[in-house]
């Protein structure tokens, strides 16, 4: 897309999509045997699979309430960030609490009101002229936007404008040039090429894909169960039948090595490969955390206390507090006056801080303001930050 507008998440995922869908059949028969004479896989990983891109055939996906009924603890997924990575529109807190959204860009006026019926009817008004569309999809939580999707002549749309927290209300969605549209239908949105919304609905969906086929019309709300653990019939039949004999039937990423694992959060959160391929540089890279947190003297592809779990929970919501996090250096970095032992310095590779001793995150993985989302992100990038220093990468 050298002329159209670039949401810089895309450009990667036409390849990514292709190469997940080489490897997901093959993938899903070895990596599921937890029989120790089955080699791992290791290399589907690396390419960036995920179970949600297929799976043998005569799976199908259950829904994450019949997970729930045997995994009564896992619930607060559902509510946590990425349980709601999507909303059909009527389901969407932001437009349930904003039932009329409105803004003026270069002299078209966007509105996103609800219909009398309980719908969303997104419109674009240039002097007496005006188009509108019935919203389909509300992508993203929120935290940073929100951007509406709506079907048209068979096809999926993106809309030209989305909601920001800051300041709450409709601007322009990020990577959309200034240059006016020509036409109002243009104005409206963008038509998303068949691989383009493929790849939306699969990062943010759960379960659009099957058997090799993209089936939209099935998608529901929201990064759930299924999207990372994969269609989960066979496990739920055999678990039923109290059948443990041939294996649990369902992909637990918690077996991945670190590096597998960073490559399975960047199946979606984005790859070293993925944002290279994308050609994305500068403080536009700071949302991709895997490829920012490889890029720190911390990282160690063979190190579980540097993978993501070792930070975050994907059952949980994000946690806030800078000091939660502190355990997670400590489990490699010594202390100012902790006395140095040979064994110590065996399991602690990592140096003290001449500086502080809690709080870590704060001065070392600075928020960084992500141009045109009006949003702070983290830097995974670990480092020390000197004042005035540009950002790396
Ligand atoms: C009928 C009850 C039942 C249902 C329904 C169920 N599970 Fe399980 N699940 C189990 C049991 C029992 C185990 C094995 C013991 C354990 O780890 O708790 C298990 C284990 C797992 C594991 C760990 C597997 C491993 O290799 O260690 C995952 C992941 C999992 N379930 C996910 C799911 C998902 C996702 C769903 C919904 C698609 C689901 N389960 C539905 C009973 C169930
Ligand atoms: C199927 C795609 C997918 C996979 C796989 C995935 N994520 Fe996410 N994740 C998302 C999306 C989409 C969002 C954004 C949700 C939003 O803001 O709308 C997100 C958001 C998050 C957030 C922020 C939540 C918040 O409350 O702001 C964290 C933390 C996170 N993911 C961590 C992980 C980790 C760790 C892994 C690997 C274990 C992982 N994710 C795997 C798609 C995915
Ligand atoms: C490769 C996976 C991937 C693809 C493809 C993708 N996204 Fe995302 N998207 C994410 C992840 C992960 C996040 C959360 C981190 C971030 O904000 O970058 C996210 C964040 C967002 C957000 C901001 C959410 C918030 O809470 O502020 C919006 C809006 C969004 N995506 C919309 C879309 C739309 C619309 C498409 C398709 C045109 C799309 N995305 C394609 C993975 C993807
Ligand atoms: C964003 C990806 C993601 C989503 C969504 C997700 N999981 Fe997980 N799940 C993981 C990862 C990563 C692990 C391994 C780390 C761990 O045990 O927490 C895991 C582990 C598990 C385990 C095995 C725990 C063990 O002790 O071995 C179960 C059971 C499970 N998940 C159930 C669920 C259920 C039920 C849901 C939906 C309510 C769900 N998961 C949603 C990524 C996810
Ligand atoms: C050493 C700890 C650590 C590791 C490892 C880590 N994170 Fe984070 N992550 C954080 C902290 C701290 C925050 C910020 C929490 C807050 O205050 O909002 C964060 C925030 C996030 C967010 C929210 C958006 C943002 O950038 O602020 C996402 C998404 C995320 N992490 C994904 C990941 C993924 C995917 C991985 C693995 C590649 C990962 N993280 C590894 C510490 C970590
Ligand atoms: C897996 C172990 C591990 C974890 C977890 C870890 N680090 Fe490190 N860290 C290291 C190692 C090893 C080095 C490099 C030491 C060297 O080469 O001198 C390092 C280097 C650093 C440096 C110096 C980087 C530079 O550019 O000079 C800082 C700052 C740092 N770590 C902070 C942190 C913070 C803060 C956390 C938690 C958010 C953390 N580390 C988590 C192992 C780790
Ligand atoms: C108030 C900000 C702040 C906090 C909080 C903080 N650091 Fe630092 N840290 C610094 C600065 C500044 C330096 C650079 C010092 C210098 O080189 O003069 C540094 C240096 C380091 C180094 C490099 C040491 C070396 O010998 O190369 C490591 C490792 C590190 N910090 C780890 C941590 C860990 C782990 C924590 C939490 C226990 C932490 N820091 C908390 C500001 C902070």
């Amino acid at each position: 897309m050298p002329t159209g507008p670039t949401h810089f998440a895309r450009r990667g995922s036409a390849l990514l999509t292709a190469v997940m869908l080489t490897v997901a059949a093959s993938a899903w028969l070895g990596a599921r045997r937890p029989a120790p004479a089955t080699p791992k896989p290791r290399h589907y990983f690396t390419r960036e699979w995920r179970p949600a891109m297929g799976g043998p055939a005569g799976l199908h996906y259950v829904g994450a309430n019949v997970c729930l009924t045997c995994h009564t603890t896992y619930g607060t997924e559902l509510g946590a960030g990425m349980g709601h990575a999507s909303d059909r529109p009527v389901r969407a807190t932001i437009l349930r609490r904003h039932p009329r959204l409105r803004v003026t860009l270069d002299h078209d006026t966007y509105q996103v009101t609800r219909t009398p019926s309980g719908r969303y009817r997104y419109s674009v008004r240039r002097g007496r002229q005006r188009v509108a569309v019935l919203l389909s999809w509300a992508f993203g939580l929120g935290a940073a936007g929100q951007t509406y999707v709506y079907r048209r002549h068979g096809g999926y749309y993106e809309s030209r404008v989305s909601f920001f927290n800051q300041p709450r209300g409709l601007d322009m969605t990020m990577g959309y040039g200034p240059r006016p549209p020509d036409t109002l239908w243009h104005a409206l949105g963008r038509r998303l090429p068949p691989d383009e919304a493929k790849a939306c609905f699969v990062c943010h969906t759960t379960g659009s894909y099957l058997g090799g086929k993209f089936r939209p019309q099935r998608a529901t709300s929201g990064v759930r169960c299924e999207e990372c653990h994969g269609p989960g019939s066979a496990h739920v039949a055999a678990m039923r039948a109290h059948d443990f004999a041939g294996g649990f039937h369902i992909f637990n990423p918690g077996n991945l090595n670190a590096n597998d694992l960073v490559n399975f959060c960047g199946s979606c959160h984005r790859t070293t490969m993925t944002v290279l391929a994308m050609g994305v540089t500068g403080p536009l890279d700071v949302r991709f955390q895997p490829y920012r947190l490889t890029l720190s003297e911390c990282w160690n592809p063979t190190d579980s206390r540097i993978a993501c779990l070792a930070c975050h929970n994907p059952h949980k919501p994000l946690v806030t507090q800078p000091a939660a996090y502190d355990h997670a250096c400590l489990a490699c970095h010594v202390v100012k006056g902790e006395k140095m032992t040979a064994a110590l310095r065996k399991t602690h590779p990592g140096p003290a801080c001449p500086v502080a001793t809690h709080d870590c995150v704060t001065c070392h993985m600075p928020k960084v303001h992500l141009p045109g989302s009006h949003d702070l992100f983290t830097d995974h990038d670990i480092r020390i930050v000197r004042p005035g220093a540009p950002y790396p990468g």
